[in-house]
């Protein structure tokens, strides 16, 4: 049985002080909470701290957004894998569809960021997903095959035991457009299938899909029902306490 993850990806929002009210709210909203649920709250770089304070003693994970891959060195602006360990990290986001779209991540560079995190005993959690325009032209399952064969391809059967992919049609991203659940459900199918192609059929049965892409409590229990569904990463919703905690509820039944 796969344990959902809920991740709140808390984009460019939340300085330290912002940041360790929301993770307080969160916190004490799903404290008294059975969920059966992993949850990671990802601020922004400056933040991480703050929020792992607040979390410390809970199982509540904290992530960052975003890595680079050297360990250290004249990069100006960068924030390494070892690094963000060091500050409490137990998960990465990699690749997500705003870096690709605004910041030059490609297939390749999510590679060297994957081995990155590996290396650094980072759970990471690598994004995939189709624009709109490639949604109509039906090529959804080649950008996504080549998303995941150029960028995770190279991971051993051990490896993939402890990465999570997160599926985000980038045409539901912050649009208030969502997936229906049978759209989800047909894409994680096949991204499963691939990855049993790629690392076996027990790499790919233990696999963490999560569905992205506004996700919110109201719409979250029927995404949350689908066989290769995995939970969720959020963003919009993850910034509400109350919004966050239904979304893991339903990821929770
Ligand atoms: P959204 O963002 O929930 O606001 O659509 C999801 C994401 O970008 O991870």
């Amino acid at each position: 049985m796969r344990r959902p993850l809920v991740a709140g990806n808390w984009k460019l929002h939340c300085g330290p002080q912002d940041a360790e009210r929301l993770a307080r709210d969160i916190r004490n909203t799903l404290l008294g909470s059975r969920h059966q649920v992993d949850v990671v709250l990802c601020p922004p770089f400056v933040s991480l701290t703050a929020v792992r304070n607040i979390v410390r003693d809970t199982p509540i994970g904290v992530g960052a957004q975003h890595l680079f891959w050297e360990d250290k060195g004249a990069w100006t602006g960068e924030v390494s894998a070892g690094m963000l360990h060091d500050a409490g990290c137990t998960h990465v986001i990699i690749g997500h569809s705003e870096r690709r779209q605004h910041f030059g991540e490609t297939n390749a560079t999510v590679a060297k960021r994957l081995r990155a995190a590996l290396k650094a005993n980072l759970v990471p959690i690598v994004c995939i997903g189709e624009t709109l325009a490639e949604r109509e032209a039906a090529v959804t399952d080649q950008v996504v095959a080549s998303q995941i064969r150029e960028g995770l391809g190279w991971l051993s059967e051990a490896a993939w035991a402890t990465v999570v992919l997160a599926y985000e049609p980038v045409w539901a991203i912050g649009t208030g457009l969502t997936a229906t659940p049978e759209q989800a459900q047909a894409v994680h199918g096949r991204i499963r299938a691939l990855v049993s192609e790629l690392a076996g059929p027990a790499a790919a049965a233990a696999l963490r899909i999560q569905y992205g892409g506004s996700v919110k409590a109201a719409n979250a229990a029927s995404l949350m029902a689908e066989p290769d569904v995995d939970g969720a990463l959020v963003g919009g919703a993850s910034l509400d306490a109350s919004e966050f905690a239904g979304i893991v509820e339903a990821a929770s039944r």
